[in-house]
């Protein structure tokens, strides 16, 4: 079997996947607010978030209901990319409202320190950027650069889709007025829905607007429907609906967010230690390291090339290349979801072994 270490989606353990196969019951039941309620009150609690909401869709269709929601078209939006994810970002928000993009290099992070002459020079009505940029295994420090932009009375906006659970977060201490997180990252589900969490001030927002450019991803559909019977506006994915709901299960079981967080800082740490060891440079700057994917750079491209097929074809483990500025010359190896530490020592003990 393949031991897969990309960032995304990651192992499935074979409880949430057989959790899926459950007997097919009709969105418009009892059975089905059951979950969905526990689905959501769980959330709220996870996020600490006023209201939370299921979108069945990748995290980027999650992403973008948040921006079409809370952005409207003449609103101007600061963005801070610093990778594909990121610039992503920009081109989600552009559909929908005017961003105001300042692009950090590939590899660097985002802090208070650097952001906050560009928080002071905007007129920007929303903040919008990314935790933890993946393709670069960047980990921005969005708590103080969300706290300093809601105290200049913007509303923030976090793609937090490879964050979460492995990252600390809570909306209130963070200050974040609207977060997004997709089922195939951390949380280990299959891929396939939007996990989002919303403030107050971000459900007032949506709450008075008089129309939405969306009939799919209107959350005041969401909302009324929730309120109502605690059902979806349309059909959701059922059964990724039950796997989700046995991986919160399992998030509990192995201590909830705090050791969550713990052990992917644990992997990382342990990632880092190895691959710098062997030499190898760490794309992320110092201070801004992902606690659920690294980055590292190769001598070349013939170097990456070499590892990643050899860790594919001789060991049947497969990571993935790095991309813009590192596209040739970078690796990334996730330790992301219910990773098992032992196939982290098994690609770092392979890598250290095709180097020599
Ligand atoms: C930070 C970030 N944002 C957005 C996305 C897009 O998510 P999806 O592919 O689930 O739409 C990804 C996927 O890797 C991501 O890592």
């Amino acid at each position: 079997m393949t031991i897969l270490l990309s960032p995304g989606p990651v192992p499935v353990l074979e409880e949430i996947a057989k959790a899926q196969t459950k007997e097919m019951i009709t969105h418009r039941s009892d059975e089905f607010s059951a979950l969905y309620r526990d689905l959501v009150t769980r959330l709220r609690g996870y996020f600490g978030a006023e209201e939370a909401y299921v979108i069945t869709g990748s995290g980027a269709l999650g992403l973008e209901t948040l921006a079409l929601n809370l952005c409207e078209r003449n609103d101007r939006v600061l963005c801070l990319p610093n990778g594909e994810f990121g610039d992503h970002l920009v081109t989600t928000v552009q559909v929908y409202a005017q961003p105001l993009p300042h692009r950090g290099a590939d590899g660097s992070g985002w802090d208070l320190e650097r952001t906050k002459a560009k928080i002071d020079a905007s007129d920007a009505k929303v903040l919008a950027m990314v935790y933890n940029e993946t393709s670069m295994g960047v980990r921005n420090h969005i708590k103080e650069i969300c706290r300093y932009a809601k105290s200049k009375g913007m509303l923030t906006i976090i793609d937090g889709i490879s964050a979460w659970p492995g990252t600390e977060f809570d909306m209130k201490a963070f200050h974040v007025d609207a977060f997004v997180t997709g089922s195939q990252k951390g949380i280990a589900a299959p891929p396939g829905m939007a996990l989002i969490g919303l403030s107050k001030e971000a459900v007032e927002r949506f709450s008075k607007r008089d129309s939405i450019p969306s009939y799919y991803c209107d959350l005041r559909r969401h909302k009324k429907r929730y309120e109502k019977d605690q059902q979806t506006p349309n059909t959701p994915a059922i059964s990724l609906f039950w796997a989700l709901q046995k991986a919160f299960d399992v998030l509990d079981r192995q201590g909830g967010l705090p050791a969550c967080v713990k052990r992917h800082a644990d992997a990382a740490a342990y990632t880092r230690k190895r691959l710098t060891a062997m030499g190898f440079p760490l794309i992320a700057e110092k201070g801004f390291e992902s606690n659920t994917v690294t980055g590292f750079v190769c001598r070349d491209g013939e170097q990456a090339k070499r590892i990643k097929s050899t860790l594919a074809k001789e060991y049947g483990i497969k990571i993935v290349g790095s991309r813009g500025t590192f596209k040739d010359t970078g690796l990334r190896i996730a330790h992301m979801g219910n990773f098992d530490m032992k196939n982290i020592e098994k690609c770092l003990d392979a890598i250290e072994k095709i180097m020599k």
